[in-house]
């Protein structure tokens, strides 16, 4: 007569039983997890920037934007483009009329350039110069302090 090898049910059983436990309970909290984390995302707002509630938001310096350049900026969630002009610094929503496309400086022919159709701004007052866009860029407070270049954000 053979002898079977029997488990031990007071070892393995044990530590086959935690980790079944183990895995239940992580499951059960990232279950959770994955619930209720959206939902406090939806009742809870982030917290929007200073842009997003109106205000001077800090775009850069000086030195980022020589003369006669340009340059596209985040402030808050709209992109503004920055031009150096020989009158000065000068801001627009970089967000063409026309489709939406956002605008470029095009340093050869130093106007704002919409790449999408082809549409062309006055860099000094944001007028349509050619191409189809039905307006000009709307334009937008800038202010210089201290060589840092602020947008003030409507
Ligand atoms: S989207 Fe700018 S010219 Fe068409």
């Amino acid at each position: 007569m053979s002898q079977q090898p029997t488990a031990d049910p007071g070892t393995s059983g044990f530590s086959r039983r935690r980790l079944l436990a183990a895995l239940a309970g992580f499951s059960i909290i990232s279950t959770l997890t994955m619930i209720v984390a959206p939902i406090l995302g939806f009742l809870i707002p982030p917290k929007t920037s200073g842009a997003a509630a109106g205000g001077k938001v800090l775009v850069g310096t000086v030195a980022d934007i020589p003369p006669g350049q340009g340059k596209v900026v985040p402030v808050g969630s709209s992109p503004t483009i920055i031009v150096n002009t020989d009158q000065g610094l000068n801001a627009f929503s970089a967000i063409c009329p026309h489709l939406g496309c956002i605008v470029t400086w095009d340093p050869g022919s130093n106007v704002i350039l919409c790449p999408c159709h082809d549409g062309r701004f006055n860099p000094t007052t944001g007028a349509v110069l050619s191409g189809p866009p039905p307006s000009g860029l709307p334009a937008e407070e800038v202010t210089v302090e201290d060589d840092q270049i602020f947008v003030v954000s409507s």
